[in-house]
C-alpha cells in the first residue's frame, strides 16, 4: 500500500507532482491551495478532485507532506504546519534545489523528518512539467533514515534519484540556473540584438528556432566542448570587432553578454585546441570589459 501524501502550493511544480503520484497509484488526500478554485482546478489536474482543499489542516492527515511553495514561503509554512500538529512519522518534503530539507524542521519536533527532491528539470507550466520530469535525474538529500523513500517517490514520478549533501547544495543549484534560466535569458537577448537589424521581435525568435534546436542538439550529442561552432571558435577576429561595434549602439547589456560569453567561448577554443594562444589572446583582449 504506497503511502498517503498531501500537496500544498499547487503551482507548477506541484501540480504536475501531484498528477504523477497520482497516476503512479499514491492517495492524495489533500491539495491545498489558498484559493477555493485554483485548488479545484488543480485536485482535477491531479485526477483527484475530492482533495481540493483551502484548509491546512487537511494536510496533516497524510503521512507525506509536500510543500511546493515559492523557496522564501519554505520556513513560514513548515512552521504553520508544526503548530498545527504532525503525526509523528510524518515526512516533510519541499522541491527547492538551493533549501536543506531540515529547513521544514523545528528544534523541538524530533520524531519528523524532511527530505528535499528537486528534479533537475524546468517546469515553464504543470503541463510541460508532467512530460519533462520522467527521466530526468532528481536529487534527494535530507534525513538519512528518509533518503531510501525519498528515491522510491523519485522513481514513482519516473525520475532517476541521485544523492546530495547540504553543503553542495547552493553550487548545485547555481548550475541548474547557468544552464536553463540563463540559456532562456541569452535566447532573449539574442531576439533583442536581431529586433534591432529591423525585425519583430516575436518574428526574430522564430527564425532563430531552428538554431536553438540544433545547437541543443549537437550540444545534448557532442557536449560543449565539441558543440562550439563560430567566429570565436575559428579565431576570425575582423567579424568579432565587427560585432562589437555593432553591438555598442544598443544597450549595454547585450554587450556584455556578449563579451562575457564569448571569453568562455575563448576559453574552450583554447582548450581544445580550435584557437592557437596568440589568437586567443587576442580575442580575450577584445572582449575584456571596456574601461
Ligand atoms: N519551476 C521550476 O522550474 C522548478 C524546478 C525545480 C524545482 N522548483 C521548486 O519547486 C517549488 C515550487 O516552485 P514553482 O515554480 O512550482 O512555483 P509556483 O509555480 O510559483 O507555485 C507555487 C505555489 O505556491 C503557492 N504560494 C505562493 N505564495 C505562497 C505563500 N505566500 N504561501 C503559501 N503558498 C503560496 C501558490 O499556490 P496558491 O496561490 O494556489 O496557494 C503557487 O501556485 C520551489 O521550491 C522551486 O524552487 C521549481
Amino acid at each position: 500500500m504506497k503511502e498517503s501524501f498531501a500537496l500544498i502550493g499547487p503551482g507548477r511544480v506541484g501540480q504536475a507532482v501531484a498528477r504523477l503520484l497520482v497516476e503512479a497509484g499514491y492517495p492524495l488526500l489533500a491539495l491545498v491551495s489558498r484559493d477555493e478554485t485554483r485548488a479545484r482546478q488543480a485536485a482535477r489536474f491531479a485526477g483527484c478532485p475530492q482533495a481540493a482543499s483551502t484548509d491546512l489542516q487537511r494536510a496533516t492527515a497524510a503521512r507525506l507532506i509536500m510543500l511546493a511553495v515559492p523557496d522564501d514561503q519554505l520556513r513560514p509554512l513548515a512552521a504553520r504546519l508544526h503548530r498545527l500538529g504532525l503525526q509523528p512519522g510524518t515526512l516533510l518534503i519541499h522541491f527547492s534545489g538551493f533549501h536543506p530539507a531540515d529547513i521544514l524542521l523545528t528544534d523541538a519536533e524530533q520524531q519528523l523528518q524532511a527530505l528535499a527532491i528537486h528534479p533537475l528539470q524546468t517546469f515553464a507550466d504543470a503541463v510541460m512539467g508532467t512530460h519533462n520530469l520522467p527521466g530526468s535525474p532528481c536529487s534527494v538529500e535530507g534525513s538519512p533514515e528518509a533518503l531510501s523513500r525519498g528515491e522510491e517517490l523519485v522513481e514513482a514520478l519516473g525520475g532517476i534519484p541521485f544523492r546530495l549533501r547540504g553543503e553542495q547544495k547552493a553550487l548545485y543549484h547555481a548550475a541548474a540556473c547557468v544552464l536553463s534560466n540563463n540559456l532562456v535569458a541569452n535566447t532573449r537577448a539574442a531576439c533583442e540584438i536581431f529586433a534591432a537589424c529591423g525585425f519583430e521581435r516575436e518574428q526574430a525568435f522564430e527564425l532563430l528556432k531552428p538554431l536553438l534546436s540544433g545547437t541543443l542538439r549537437s550540444l545534448t550529442t557532442l557536449g560543449p566542448d565539441l558543440a562550439l561552432t563560430g567566429p570565436l571558435s575559428r579565431g576570425d577576429i575582423q567579424t568579432v570587432t565587427a560585432h562589437l561595434d555593432a553591438l555598442a549602439k544598443l544597450p549595454d547589456d547585450l554587450q556584455q553578454i556578449y563579451r562575457v560569453l564569448g571569453r568562455k567561448a575563448v576559453q574552450i577554443g583554447l582548450e581544445r585546441g580550435s584557437l592557437d594562444k596568440k589568437t586567443a589572446g587576442m580575442l580575450s583582449r577584445l572582449l575584456a570589459p571596456p574601461d
